[in-house]
């Protein structure tokens, strides 16, 4: 279970995250929408440790991963798949795969486990191995991309607009992934710009907006919420909200 109270972070220019309050049930799939600059991947980013909260607390089965560096929130288990493509495009595809094996590289039995896992789950790994990421598409990236953060079998996965530029097809396969993941027991937290998708495939919804969380939900809860409706999936624009949804909703349950 990870669980985010009261956390407040920035980037030196005042805080972005005004007291976020977060809950993700274990093997759940919780999707958080809002306009771009609410704090989306900011909330990500103090996840894994890439940025300090200035106060809050992050929890994770009893650990305090506020107090934790990048190195050991991925030791403890949580991965994060970037917003920006984060392959390295003159490495080969097995190459940048085997880099998120980079915690387990001693040990040349499981790394060797881990990459047979990964290439099964993710054909691509194997089909293209000696090819350099940068020949691959934007929806073969993003697998590889997933590939990488797997060879860690993580507990929780981070995605960050894991649509972004992609066509249906890659879609339809980065969700097809998703699914595998949360029934393989994996928690998974993205954040998605295509509102419809991301409701769609998760089992839990948040709204951000202005560093803070207006509106939590089981996905049902969120993709029906009359506002949420209005701005996101009829014909408002998910950049310009006329209004915030009400601050309080239902709160995340466990499925
Ligand atoms: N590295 C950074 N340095 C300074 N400010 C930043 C940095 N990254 C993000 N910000 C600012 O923090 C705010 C929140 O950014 P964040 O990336 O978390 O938003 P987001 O909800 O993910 O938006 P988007 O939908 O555009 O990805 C924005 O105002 C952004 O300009
Ligand atoms: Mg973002």
């Amino acid at each position: 279970m990870l669980n985010l109270s009261g956390v407040v972070a920035g980037y030196g220019g005042g805080n972005v995250l005004q007291g976020v309050d977060l809950h993700c049930a274990d093997a759940t799939i919780t999707c958080i929408v809002g306009p771009n600059g609410a704090g989306k991947s900011t909330v990500l980013r103090v996840i894994s440790g890439l940025l300090r909260p200035s106060s809050g607390e992050i929890v994770m089965d009893g650990h305090e991963v506020h107090r934790m560096g990048p190195d050991e929130v991925l030791r403890r288990g949580i991965t994060q798949v970037p917003q920006s493509h984060a392959l390295f495009p003159s490495m080969s595809v097995e190459e940048n795969v085997l880099m998120g094996g980079y915690l387990i590289r001693r040990d040349r039995k499981l790394l060797a486990e881990r990459l047979d896992q990964v290439r099964t789950r993710i054909p691509i790994v194997a089909d293209r191995s000696h090819d350099n990421a940068g020949n691959l598409s934007g929806g073969q990236r993003r697998m590889v991309e997933i590939a990488r953060c797997l060879m860690l079998d993580p507990k929780v996965m981070l995605l960050d607009e894991p649509s972004l530029g992609l066509d249906p097809r890659s879609l339809a396969g980065v969700a097809d992934l998703v699914h595998e993941l949360h029934e393989a027991g994996t928690t998974v937290l993205l954040v998605e710009q295509n509102v419809r998708l991301g409701l769609g495939l998760a089992t839990h919804g948040v709204v951000m907006e202005g560093g803070r969380v207006r509106l939590t939900g089981t996905a049902a809860e969120v993709r029906d919420h009359p506002e949420i409706a209005a701005l996101y999936l009829g014909g408002g624009t998910p950049s310009a909200p006329a209004s915030a949804p009400a601050p309080t909703q239902p709160s995340v349950t466990t499925p």
